[in-house]
């Protein structure tokens, strides 16, 4: 048979992304903590603005995303010129290693950072370069002692997945004023609401030309399923980025659903409140049941167990009882579950399946409030 056609270099090599799985086969009413979704959902003045779009489906949408643009922008204290918006973030992160990287060039990202920094440097034709983290914490010094002529892109979420943890003010903008100016320093606050009173870097691109920062509407919005993300530059970045971004790329459904969604600081502040106080009781109840957990500044935790077998058998315990988490051994962390903040009921039920499946019938745990 002859040959079929060859892909780009680098493209074969890409694994393809596991999305948080929503299913156990014979289970009906499943509670998926596996995607760090919002429980609460999106705001119901997006819902509204999604269902008046449904009306208007004959036209195409904005190409220049100004109206949505200008919401973020006010509601965040940013200029709108330096925005882009995105089919979720991760098309920024796609757009930036297209821009930035290709063959022969090199994207730094951490031991446990999210998938889709190898993926889209990959896809680039890019060479990947991991960095050791320290103790599960993105380490500065670490990442400065990868860069060489080649590196073009670095990437860090702050807060990280899965791993919830945080790079200190300080240290980022060390790493900011330490890089050469031919590498982009990409900050990925896709978990930025959760923290309170964190900018997600935008004083570092203020400050730094070759600082980004990317945001998502997917996790305190509640938005994953309608994938809206943006990201916050210099204007000749943007300018860059522009070029790789098609015309349509978001849907007159989407824009309007963000652009009611950024605008609704109640129910932001509702999510951000409800997860915190979840989140701090999570972490008290599987600590009880020996399952300690670092400090996470998003909406999930990082359960830690005492083998990789025992965490695929809790994994698999949780399954059968209807209760998905996420297995994190493609992050390098096999004795690892990264269990979602979910609404109350969710976080009693997974602390109470964990608290038997280590042996102890009781919850346990953080304040009955
Ligand atoms: C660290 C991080 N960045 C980016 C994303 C991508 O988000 P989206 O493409 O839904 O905006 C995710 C999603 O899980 C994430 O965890």
């Amino acid at each position: 048979m002859a040959k079929g056609p060859t892909p780009q270099p680098g493209i074969l090599e890409i694994e393809l992304y596991v999305g948080g799985a929503s299913t156990v086969e014979g289970v009906a009413n499943v509670i998926k903590l596996s995607s760090n979704e919002n429980p609460w959902g999106p705001s119901d003045k997006a819902i509204e603005a999604f269902q008046r779009a449904a009306h208007e489906l004959h036209r195409y949408p904005s190409t220049d995303h100004a109206s949505l643009r200008a919401a973020i922008g006010e509601v965040h204290g940013l200029d709108p010129n330096r925005i882009i918006c995105g089919a979720g973030s991760d098309e920024i992160i796609t757009f930036l290693c297209q821009a930035y990287a290709g063959p022969g060039d090199e994207v730094i990202h951490t031991e446990h950072g999210f998938s889709m920094y190898r993926i889209s440097a990959l896809a680039a034709g890019a060479k990947p370069v991991e960095v050791p983290e320290h103790d599960r914490v993105v380490d500065v010094d670490a990442i400065l002692a990868a860069v060489t002529k080649k590196t073009r892109l670095v990437f860090i979420a702050n807060p990280a997945n899965p791993t919830g943890t945080m790079v200190g003010k300080k240290e980022l903008a060390r790493l900011a004023g330490a890089l050469p100016a031919h590498v982009v320093l990409v900050l990925d606050g896709a978990y930025a609401e959760f923290v309170d009173g964190f900018d997600g870097g935008a004083s570092l691109v203020n400050r730094f030309p070759n600082v980004v920062m990317t945001r998502t509407f997917s996790k305190i919005y509640g938005l994953g399923g309608l994938r809206i993300g943006w990201g916050y530059a210099r204007r000749e970045v943007i300018d860059v980025l522009n070029r790789l971004r098609g015309p349509f790329n978001l849907s007159s459904a989407q824009l309007a659903a963000a652009e009611a969604a950024v605008r609704d600081r109640d129910h932001v502040a509702r999510c951000h409140g409800e997860n915190a106080r979840m989140r701090t009781w999570l972490a008290g109840a599987l600590a009880v049941h020996g399952v300690p957990s670092d400090t996470s500044s998003a909406n999930f935790l990082l359960a830690r167990f005492g083998s990789r077998a025992e965490a695929e058998a809790c994994d698999a315990f949780l399954k059968s009882e209807g209760v998905i988490v996420r297995r994190v051994a493609g992050y390098k962390l096999p004795d690892c579950l990264r269990i979602t903040v979910g609404d109350e009921a969710s976080c009693r039920r997974v602390a109470h399946l964990i608290g038997l499946f280590k042996g102890n019938g009781a919850e346990g745990g953080g304040d009955d409030d």
